[in-house]
């Protein structure tokens, strides 16, 4: 992706969560310089991989298949080994009408995908085969909002604004909006994603950045620039 075209998307972004009335943290909008100057204090939103996230899954096409996310608090591995502690991770995205994320799941992490408002969220599920990573023809068992609800594989769950989905490991989901861009809460066990995605085709996780002009604001991917 073009470094143009990621300050767009935040710049775009940011005014969505505004008009949401749903707002980041202050090192959200931090210069290189601020960051620097805050380095030891905000360790641990560096080491924890907070903040601005936007990626185009190495695919090229961020209108297609994409997703803006902004990760908010995130627990340490650590503390998921000891079982107490920081355990929990939030995430707010903004789905947008035509856009796609991959099918994926999770071998550890269980999440909760969440309509906070706009149009409608669309997820479709399917459980792994047992003895390998395709979709699976059973039926698939969850919960939404704390309900008991069974779908075909590949059935698709339609979330209004309020209503969530609750995603076990090994469940392959992917979701996206329909009639008008929808603010998209995730709540989940810690994050990891440098391991913790299995994606059904093979894309990558995070853009590859032709930089064509500076960052508006740092991605996660770009705090090896703070030294
Ligand atoms: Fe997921």
């Amino acid at each position: 992706m073009k470094r143009s075209e990621i300050n767009a998307i935040m710049r775009d972004a940011d005014a969505f969560l505004k008009a949401m009335h749903f707002y980041l943290p202050a090192w959200a909008y931090w210069s290189l310089d601020d960051w620097r100057k805050h380095r030891e204090d905000a360790q641990e939103v560096i080491n924890r991989r907070l903040g601005w996230d936007i990626t185009d899954f190495g695919q090229g096409r961020f209108d297609e298949l994409g997703l803006f996310l902004f990760t908010l608090r995130n627990g340490t591995l650590e503390a998921l080994r000891a079982g107490r502690g920081m355990c929990y991770c939030e995430k707010v995205l903004i789905s947008v009408p035509g856009q796609m994320i991959p099918l994926h799941y999770h071998w550890t992490k269980t999440e909760d995908i969440i309509n906070r408002g706009g149009g409608e969220l669309l997820v479709q599920v399917y459980n792994k085969t047992p003895d390998g990573d395709a979709l699976d023809t059973s039926d698939v068992h969850l919960l939404c909002d704390g309900v008991r609800r069974t779908v075909p594989a590949g059935g698709i769950i339609r979330l209004r604004p309020g209503e969530s989905v609750t995603l076990e490991p090994y469940c392959w989901h992917r979701f996206w909006a329909e009639g008008e861009r929808v603010l998209t809460g995730e709540v989940s066990l810690v994050n990891d994603d440098q391991n913790d995605n299995c994606f059904l085709e093979p894309v990558g996780r995070f853009p590859t950045i032709e930089e064509d002009e500076p960052p508006l604001y740092l991605l996660v991917g770009d705090y090896h620039l703070i030294g």
